[in-house]
């Protein structure tokens, strides 16, 4: 299948490059910038990402262009372009001031292929602190700003690059219907066809704030480099259930399911393929949302999937007690999962009640788990626990078949499925489910006044709708809420406009307040509600206030033991999405 490869130089956005070209049915990889895979005949085309380095630290991440350059089309987007420019013989040097946030294109090249469509004025997002002040011999700028003269540039086929480090001779390209030599201290493409373009932009095409920037991307993707835009649901579903019955064959599989809509797509995907020698088990450790376990038992058993719903809830409970340590909470329920799920799992693995033998663990693992992250800071900021630690006289093989995926193909594979809606746009939810939403320690009491709170706040959500237009709409419309569009408006309830929300218990604090003739003493809980578009970083919810003094009043009249609500006002960076 043909691919787009994404080189990753440490960029926050690095991501949403990848989800902006599987947006346009395209497969695409995201590779540290140092390991592009040279002996790979289905690259169609390379994109450099953004960093937070300078071309000019001495740690700055560089990636030998000749490995790409010339062979199929580049796209260097922010400190890529930077870099083509710097290696190509321009100029990059600090700006006077960042340039940072929304600007316009006052002049755009419509003419050449990256541009074809554009508006005049279309505006752009900005965020670099060097900027280019010089382009290589070569190049010719094809759009600018007010205050950035080379916002974008490309090197045309046919055109000769000449400087110091980066010399081509008798270069014709392809157009012209030759061969190019490139030969250098540093870099030499001796013979090699030099076929193709550069394009470089220093805004960033990916974000919602460049208004036509999947249209950049889109033709970059599919004008320039030639997508046959193969890559969709219907046929991941398809190659995807076919590969598993090979891989497979007459082998039982076991899968452990969280509720969660990755592990539930996993699920009904291989049920597809292989039916009900997929056996899933869903452990109960108590401090799920209220009701959870019972209604998602009764979604998995209507989607037909043999399932094993295991209530450790008191197993749980002994062994949390008097803990209010977040990352020890943590640990004892990561171990006492595991021994759990392994119990039922040796069950299914020595069970001779059949003849098809049980050698693998189906994860619903997905692309953003696996994406090698380049270590910027080196630093850790909480654990989080995944199924793990199969003991290994199990001998199974891992099976992820959601593998390739980010999260908003997985819900269009969901639907594709025949999933219902209301499993496929389910918010995340973490492992350690209410327990990292409890501060302090943690007993069943307190589970359930979160629980009773928290489901005040999350059916609030779901019946109130609101209108959304312009960015927001497109925001929520990328992250797979299916709505539709009427006259530049779609309506949607503010559970499918928010990433992630849920209430925290104050279990420590107590303050006074009054209930009639009666003094109380008792919690606050806060409410936390995020946008986000991968949890990396996320900003609060601006709630409508007509509606959150709705869910305070329900909450504070409703739920015993809480006699204040809170709104938590803070976005991460600095604060995290959790409280613990
Ligand atoms: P933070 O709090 O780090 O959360 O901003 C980012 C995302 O991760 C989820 N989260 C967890 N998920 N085990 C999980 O499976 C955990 O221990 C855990 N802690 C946080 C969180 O809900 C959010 O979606």
């Amino acid at each position: 299948m043909q691919k787009i490869v994404i080189l990753d130089f440490g960029s926050q956005t690095t991501q949403l490059i990848g989800r902006r070209v599987r947006e346009l049915d395209t497969f695409c990889e995201i590779l540290p910038y140092n390991k592009f895979p040279t002996d790979d005949e289905s690259v169609i085309g390379v994109i450099l990402s953004g960093s937070p380095y300078s071309v000019h630290d001495p740690e700055a991440f560089k990636v030998d262009l000749t490995q790409f350059v010339g062979r199929v089309p580049v796209l260097g987007i922010c400190y890529g372009a930077q870099f083509i420019s710097h290696t190509l013989g321009g100029k990059v040097e600090k700006a006077d001031s960042r340039e940072y946030g929304r600007a316009h294109l006052e002049t755009v090249d419509t003419g050449n292929p990256l541009f074809r469509g554009f508006d005049q004025h279309s505006q752009v997002w900005m965020s670099h602190g060097d900027t280019i002040t010089a382009i290589p011999d070569g190049f010719q700028v094809i759009g600018s700003t007010k205050d950035v003269q080379n916002a974008a540039f490309w090197c045309p086929a046919g055109t000769a690059l000449a400087n110091s480090q980066f010399t081509i001779h008798n270069s014709q390209f392809s157009s012209h219907n030759s061969q190019v030599t490139i030969h250098n201290s540093q870099f030499s493409i001796h013979n090699s066809q030099f076929t193709k373009g550069i394009w470089a932009v220093q805004f960033h095409p990916e974000v919602f704030h460049t208004l036509q920037g999947s249209l950049l991307l889109k033709n970059f993707v599919v004008d320039i480099c030639g997508s046959r835009q193969e890559w969709s649901a219907a046929s991941f579903v398809e190659t995807t259930v076919a590969e598993l019955k090979e891989q497979l064959g007459n082998d039982r599989v076991i899968l452990g399911l969280s509720g969660g809509v990755d592990s539930s797509v996993a699920a009904v995907l291989l049920n597809k393929a292989i039916g009900s020698r997929l056996t899933c088990i869903f452990v109960d450790h108590g401090m799920l949302r209220k009701n959870e376990f019972k209604q998602v038992m009764e979604d998995y058993k209507v989607l037909g999937l043999n399932v094993i719903g295991v209530d450790a809830s008191t197993k749980f409970f002994t062994d949390l007690a008097g803990v209010s340590d977040p990352e020890q909470k943590r640990k004892i329920i990561g171990r006492d999962f595991i021994e759990v799920f392994n119990a039922e799992a040796k069950k299914i693995v020595n069970s001779k009640s059949s003849n098809c033998k049980c050698r693998w663990l189906a994860q619903g693992t997905i692309y953003p788990d696996r994406i090698e992250s380049l270590n910027i800071t080196g630093k850790v900021i909480k654990s989080h626990h995944n199924v793990g630690g199969l003991p290994k006289e199990m001998r199974l093989q891992l099976c992820e078949p959601l593998k390739w995926l980010f999260k908003d193909e997985v819900r269009r594979v969901g639907r594709q499925l025949g999933m219902p809606e209301h499993l496929i746009t389910r918010h995340p939810f973490p492992g350690p489910g209410l327990a990292v939403r409890i501060l302090g320690d943690i007993t069943p009491e307190k589970v359930r006044i979160l629980q009773d709170a928290d489901d005040i706040f999350i059916k609030g959500l779901r019946e109130y709708k609101v209108k959304l237009s312009g960015e927001e709409a497109r925001r929520v419309l990328a992250a797979g809420v299916p709505a539709d569009m009427q006259n530049g408006e779609i309506e949607v309830s503010l559970y499918d406009q928010i990433w992630q929300a849920g209430v925290i218990l104050l279990s420590k604090v107590r303050s006074v307040g009054v209930m009639g003739d009666e003094r109380t003493y008792e919690h606050p809980v806060a409410l936390r509600a995020v946008t986000s578009t991968d949890a990396m970083t996320a900003d609060w919810a601006h709630l409508p206030y007509d509606f959150m003094a709705r869910v305070s009043n329900e909450i504070i009249n409703k739920v015993r033991g809480v006699n204040r609500v809170c709104y938590d006002i803070s976005s991460k960076p600095p604060a995290t999405i959790e409280w613990e």
